[in-house]
């Protein structure tokens, strides 16, 4: 199945659909076991950042390889995608999926961005998330606040013709310094005026509750990237202290291992979401 039609059909089931990131052999690894033993899809994804640390060609193939090599049902996908130039690159390599995120451009240009790559996606059948709204990346302020709102994710979404949209409704990169409180009225309103897949970025560090409750008023995609660096490399470290192993293979199963765990978490939640819908 194509990943539009899979994102629309757990759409309508109130599932979500993970998108976990990877970083090289052990990461990807980690990440597909746990969809492996759990039996379910999974999204791929590559940042700019991981595409120049291991190449694009050579990202691709090991994005590919591995899902078949562990059985899994899953897609290729550009993550942040920062410029036309970079989605072009990764279309042309075979990604089944590119975001374009103009979200810290003017409306304006966010849509004649996003526009821009929806047009050429078309010609790859390749489909296309963007981004609307203030979700804080990586060191960015966590108290500014700029959530999406319903009537410009409608207008976004007509003149754009985007397939996917990542909302901003209260989450943020990276870890938390205090719990987050998603607004899930405003999701719901949002999921109400317009047909584009919703995107919850930022998934790390999301109470169970809220993520079920996201996914059953309207988020399908959720994208996961801290907490696999951050287990992975936790595991890591301890498993270093103190050792003098120079056989870098035995090193890394232990870490690997403990993502294939985190993930197989984060999996039995995105099943579990559809007795809490909000009723208007
Ligand atoms: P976290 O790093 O907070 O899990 O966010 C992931 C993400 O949104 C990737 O696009
Ligand atoms: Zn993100």
């Amino acid at each position: 199945m194509k990943i539009k039609e899979k994102l629309q059909l757990f759409t309508k089931q109130k599932r979500g659909l993970l998108a976990t990131n990877f970083y090289n052999l052990e990461t990807l690894h980690g990440v597909l076991k746990a969809a492996q033993e759990l039996n379910e899809p999974l999204i791929l994804q590559l940042t700019q950042s991981s595409i120049e640390y291991m190449g694009l060609d050579t990202a691709v193939k090991l994005g590919r390889a591995g899902l078949r090599q562990f059985g899994v049902e899953g897609w290729l996908h550009l993550d942040h995608g920062g410029s036309v130039d970079l989605a072009q690159r990764c279309l042309d390599a075979g990604f089944d999926s590119v975001m374009i995120d103009g979200s810290e451009l003017p409306f304006e240009e966010n849509i004649k961005i996003t526009r821009e790559v929806v047009k050429r996606a078309e010609q790859y059948g390749a489909h296309v998330e963007a981004e609307l709204g203030y979700v804080a990346k990586l060191g960015q302020s966590h108290a500014r606040q700029g959530f999406t709102q319903p009537a410009e994710a409608k207008q976004f979404v007509e003149a754009t013709g985007v397939d996917a949209l990542a909302v901003a409704i209260g989450t943020a990169h990276g870890f938390y310094k205090k719990r987050p409180e998603l607004d899930i009225e405003l999701l719901a309103n949002i999921a109400k005026v317009t047909p584009a897949t919703l995107v919850l970025h930022g998934g790390s560090g999301v109470p169970e509750d809220q993520l079920q409750k996201a996914i059953s008023n309207g988020i399908c995609k959720v994208n996961l990237a801290t907490e696999i660096k951050n287990i992975f490399m936790q595991t890591l470290q301890m498993e270093l202290a103190g050792n003098a192993e120079i056989d870098l293979r035995k090193v890394f199963p232990k870490a690997t291992g403990q993502i294939t765990e985190l993930v197989k978490g984060k999996l039995k939640i995105m099943k579990n979401s559809s007795d809490v819908e909000i009723v208007h």
